[in-house]
């Protein structure tokens, strides 16, 4: 158990913390030269998340540089896929390329648990970060939401609107069904065995929530993740989980904050910040939530974006992140002119 100086964890206990712990999505990567080094001398993205020297290195570049209040494990959502036996490859500026999952029959023909030579070096990677990691700093660890998974799986890459996984769910529901339920079964082992790895808490990305009808958000967004948070719960009682469902509306995100019991919920940059913490404030930790381009523009609009923000949650159980993950092309000396005026 950690001591009163991590201000990460005391928000996600329901305190509010003496000073707002601050830490970015995507922190470690490509807006990092140190980052763009080790990966053209990993040669391979997918080396970078299976070799442990580096991915113990690249997790704690940001935390050397910028001394974040949290560390984020480096890794991939589609480490999960690619576990259960589903072709990946990275190409650079492409985005992932999956073998695509569109059948009961190829869903059956995947692993039906982990693999575990791919995701031990994941964990042995997280204990690693945690005794390196300074104990005031948390570390988190990760699983993609089985929604935002099942999208890459069943298109075999990243879409505008994920419209073919959209569909897979309306015309085959008993395939759709079959591969969320896999996916909520092995993300959550995959989350038990990082926090018993070390991992002081995890977040659930669920990047593409918001592209679901009310009724699928319900279906495959909220249950899903309610049943993860149930399974690692059962195992781990004191669990810490943010969720973070990008796009949901407001009753949206109420009902997967009551559903779920969540311990923070992440909130992308178009959300109504006192709606928010008026309806959610008292239940879960709220993390977010500036545009990532006001961090790319600087200047005014940055220091504007910050102030307005830290005011409508001043006195909440605050974690300050970007509503998105850090875009590639941010400078950084944005990065150190955000800390500044967060730090005062
Ligand atoms: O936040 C962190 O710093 C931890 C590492 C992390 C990465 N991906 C590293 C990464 C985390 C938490 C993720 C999550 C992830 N991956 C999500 C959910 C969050 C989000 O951004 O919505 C999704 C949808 C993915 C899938 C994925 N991985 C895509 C679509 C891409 C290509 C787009 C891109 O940004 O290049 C990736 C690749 C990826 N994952 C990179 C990094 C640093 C870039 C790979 C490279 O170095 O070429």
């Amino acid at each position: 158990m950690k001591g009163p100086v991590d201000s990460l964890l005391q928000a996600l206990d329901g305190h509010v913390p003496n000073r707002t712990p601050i830490w970015m999505m995507r922190q470690a990567g490509r807006y990092l030269p140190e980052y763009r080094a080790l990966r053209e001398k990993a040669g391979d993205f997918l080396t970078l998340c299976y070799t442990p020297d580096y991915a113990v290195e690249v997790t704690l570049q940001p935390i050397r540089r910028f001394g974040f209040d949290g560390a984020i494990l480096f890794s991939d959502i589609l480490v999960v896929p690619h576990a259960l036996g589903v072709s990946l490859t990275f190409e650079a500026g492409e985005g992932p390329r999956l073998d695509p999952v569109t059948s009961l029959e190829a869903l059956q023909g995947l692993n039906a648990e982990l693999d575990a030579t791919k995701i031990d070096r994941v964990f042995e990677a997280v204990t690693r970060i945690r005794a390196e990691l300074p104990k005031e700093t948390a570390l988190l660890g990760f699983c993609g939401a089985p929604w935002t998974v099942a999208t890459y799986m069943v298109a075999g890459r990243g879409t505008p609107d994920q419209a073919p996984a959209r569909m897979a769910a309306l015309n085959d529901p008993v395939f759709f069904t079959a591969l969320i339920d896999r996916l909520v079964e092995t993300s959550a082992q995959y989350l038990i065995g990082q926090l018993k790895a070390g991992a002081d808490a995890v977040q659930i990305f669920d990047s593409w929530s918001g592209v679901l009808d009310p009724e699928g958000f319900r279906r495959w967004s909220i249950d899903p993740i309610n049943r993860i948070v149930k399974s690692v719960r059962a195992e781990i009682p004191d669990a810490r989980i943010i969720a973070f469902p990008k796009g949901a509306t407001l009753p949206g995100l109420t009902d997967m904050v009551l559903a779920s019991g969540v311990n923070g919920v992440g909130l992308d940059w178009t959300v109504d910040r006192k709606a928010t913490r008026y309806a959610l404030g008292g239940r879960c930790a709220l993390q977010g939530n500036l545009d990532p381009l006001r961090l790319i523009t600087g200047g005014r609009a940055l220091d504007e974006g910050i102030d307005t923000l830290m005011e409508d949650f001043h006195g909440a159980a605050h974690i300050f992140n970007l509503g998105h993950g850090i875009r590639p092309e941010t400078p950084i000396a944005h990065v150190e002119q955000m800390l500044r005026r967060l730090r005062g």
